[in-house]
């Protein structure tokens, strides 16, 4: 009997221009644009295998093993459903294919990263989730109209569906319609674009982005001036300076997009703090590394930028990498070893590393070991795979391997 089966893998994407406040929010229909780097797959992937069988009794989802419930009229239980939906207009026009969008399915889905370390990975999850079904259902869908199913999952999810440099286009119907991502330039265009993922500890359990941004929404004047006169002016601005590979114009907007993300959310009432005291002295070490670029060579070296979560990513043109994590161990000694996916230290690991001449190590206190919990190396990356059969998560049975 034939197995109809998927398996792809999606990235994670961490934004420069951030996706914050819903003008709808069962749409999941966003109050600005936004744009993102799409992060290599090699290092950090979700991976999703989708099945539909006509012997399966209902739709079972499983996130690392453990099956989580599709609730009726929930984000994941709108992906599916119109997923099946575009699978049943392409069998009415080719009414020789199987009828799969009226089988139940089965997707078991992996993170390669712990989904505790706060990386986005409802972006890489529900990208996967869609590729793999538009693999398993052969839609001729584009990655465009494919975002625009994954959106409905988690507004960031739609820009994972392409690789590289990628814009979500906010739209305004209300029907969604013109609410995608596409593709600003692809990885190729600026391969050089590395990033630096500073995993920073955290015990508190933080405000959630789908709550936090409704309050946001709710009480902030601040974020009606950004929505109006800021975004629209850095959306335009940080997309030309892709085009034109201008990192000094990339690293600035990026950097003050992230300030002025966080200073919307504390402009919410009740206040919201993503940042805390490790993030903050990495925005100073950061900064003083630029001024001392700047002062050298006229040019930045580096950009910060922090999502909902205390987590710095730093993104930088690979040369200046090896400086920055020796710099950062200076501030935050690691208790675990660095992986190293890019082999820049060698046998003897990361050393002591010297700090660049003039640099001003008084703008930061060094941190107790484990501040800042694991590094990861990674760079601008390719949009979703389709993985072969031997990837697979789901068993012979229909049940996660
Ligand atoms: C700070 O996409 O997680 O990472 O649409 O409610 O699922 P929902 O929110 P989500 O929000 C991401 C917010 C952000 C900025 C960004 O990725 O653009």
């Amino acid at each position: 009997m034939a197995v109809y089966q998927a398996t792809t893998s999606a990235p994670v994407n961490i934004a420069v221009i951030k996706y914050w406040g819903k003008r709808d929010t069962k749409l999941i229909l966003p109050t600005n644009s936004s744009l993102s780097v799409t992060l290599d797959q090699d290092h950090l992937r979700s991976t999703t295998t989708s099945r539909a069988d006509p012997s399966f009794e209902k739709d079972r989802l499983w996130l690392n093993g453990e099956e989580e419930e599709i609730k009726e009229g929930g984000r994941l239980a709108t992906c599916i459903k119109e997923m099946k939906g575009l699978r049943r207009e392409f069998e009415e026009k080719n009414p020789s294919e199987p009828k799969l969008s009226s089988y139940f399915v089965h997707i078991s889905s992996r993170n390669n990263f712990p989904t505790a370390a706060g990386l986005a990975s409802s972006a890489a999850g529900f990208a996967a989730l869609v590729s793999s079904l538009a693999a398993l259902y052969k839609l001729p869908a584009s990655a465009s109209e494919l975002s625009r199913i994954a959106r409905q999952g988690s507004g960031s999810a739609c820009r994972s569906l392409f690789g590289g440099y990628v814009a979500w286009e906010q739209g305004s119907k209300p029907d969604g319609s013109d609410s995608f991502a596409v593709e600003i330039a692809p990885q190729s265009h600026w391969p050089d674009m590395h990033a630096l993922i500073c995993v920073v500890s955290d015990d508190k359990k933080g405000t959630s982005s789908t709550s936090g941004m409704q309050r946001t929404v709710e009480t902030s004047p601040l974020l009606q001036h950004r929505i109006k006169e800021v975004v629209p002016a850095r959306m335009a601005a940080i997309s030309k300076a892709i085009l034109a590979k201008d990192f000094d114009t990339f690293a600035e907007i990026t950097m003050q997009d992230s300030n002025q993300f966080h200073a919307v959310a504390l402009d919410t009432y009740p206040p919201i703090f993503y940042m805390n005291d490790v993030s903050r002295a990495i925005v100073a070490v950061i900064t003083e590394y630029n001024r001392i670029a700047k002062e050298k060579t006229g040019h930045l070296k580096a950009a910060y930028t922090y999502d909902a979560g205390p987590n710095a990513v730093i993104y930088t043109p690979k040369e200046n990498v090896k400086e920055i994590i020796e710099l950062i161990v200076k501030y935050f000694p690691q208790a675990n070893t660095f992986s190293d996916p890019f082999g820049l230290f060698g046998a003897q690991g990361v050393g002591a590393g010297a700090v660049p001449e003039g640099f001003n190590t008084a703008v930061a206190k060094a941190f107790p070991a484990g501040s800042v919990k694991g590094l990861i190396h990674t760079k601008v990356g390719d949009g979703p795979r389709v993985l072969d059969a031997s990837e697979a998560l789901l068993g012979p049975d229909g049940l996660p391997k």
